[in-house]
């Protein structure tokens, strides 16, 4: 996991767009191509609208032909790092089951994990195929 691949997720989290919580939270997404794709979360008035950092890194990355990701980095303002969530564990173990994942805040803190042990059973294709 790069260094710059935090700074990205700092970069983008200044662009995040959270008048809701107040919590900004950048993402950066590096393809297995070396290309670093970066979301920040999207808040709505509409509460359940909002998106996450991650999920629109993700999307981004999907939509501009990426499908395989060496590591995640994400960045909040907090005192301690973002765990992604729920919804965004499920979402990223579809392209990347096991994805190095780097939890930095902008005073230093730092938190890794992969996607496998924070997801250990994602719902798959697999299990569709099998119904
Ligand atoms: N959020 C993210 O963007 N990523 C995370 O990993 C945790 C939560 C956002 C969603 C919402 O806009 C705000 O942080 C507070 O939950």
């Amino acid at each position: 996991m790069s260094e710059s691949l935090v700074e990205a997720a700092r970069e983008a989290m200044t662009r995040a767009y959270a008048p809701y919580s107040g919590y900004r939270v950048g993402a950066a997404l590096e393809t297995r191509d070396g290309t670093v794709i970066v979301g920040c979360n999207v808040e709505n008035a509409s509460y359940p609208a909002g998106i996450c950092a991650e999920r629109v890194a993700l999307s981004a990355a999907v939509a501009q032909g990426h499908r395989e990701f060496s590591a995640l980095a994400i960045c909040v303002e907090a005192g301690s790092p973002a765990s992604p969530c729920g919804i965004c564990r499920q979402v990223l173990a579809e392209f990347a089951p096991a994805l190095p994942i780097t939890s930095a805040t902008t005073r230093g803190a730092r938190q890794r994990w992969t996607l496998d042990a924070l997801l250990p059973a994602p719902f798959t294709s697999a299990v569709l195929r099998d119904a």
